[in-house]
């Protein structure tokens, strides 16, 4: 799989790896980064950020997210999660639900593991029929 990389996958693999560095996950000890590609081809990366009240912590996507939207930008047009083993970590339940808030059709979601293995799925797989106000089916 690592063979078909593309270079926007090694981008957003570079990205989402180095805030993965700096990760604040002295509870879990489970390191995660992600990066997004969005609509005005820029990137946004993050890490988990946990606390010490252990509800309050933060997923990596949940980050990127926020620095996407205070960037200005509004849509997810790729969505990469880079896990801190060989198994491949898809976003949580939450963070589904918060990746659907600025995703469309075409919003792709790569899964990549320490050795640099991705999966791609297409996000309306990883959540089909999401919440949101204005879906009409
Ligand atoms: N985590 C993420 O950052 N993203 C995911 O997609 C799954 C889980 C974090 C939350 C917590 O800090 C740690 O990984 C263990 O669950």
């Amino acid at each position: 799989m690592t063979l078909n990389l593309t270079a926007e996958h090694k981008m957003l693999l570079a990205l989402a790896t180095k805030a993965q560095k700096n990760a604040h996950a002295p509870y879990s000890n489970f390191h995660v980064g992600a990066a997004i590609l969005d609509e005005n081809a820029q990137h946004h990366a993050c890490c988990n950020v946990e606390n010490a009240a252990y509800p309050l912590g933060q997923c990596a996507e949940a980050g990127a997210i926020s620095a996407m939207i205070a960037a200005g930008s509004k849509q997810i047009k790729q969505i990469l999660i880079v896990s801190p083993n060989n198994n491949f970590c898809p976003p949580c339940g939450g963070c589904r639900q918060k990746i659907a808030e600025f995703a469309n059709a075409e919003t792709e979601v790569h899964m990549a593991t320490k050795s640099g293995d991705i999966k791609t799925v297409k996000f309306t797989e990883l959540l089909p029929l999401a919440f949101g106000f204005d879906k009409k089916d």
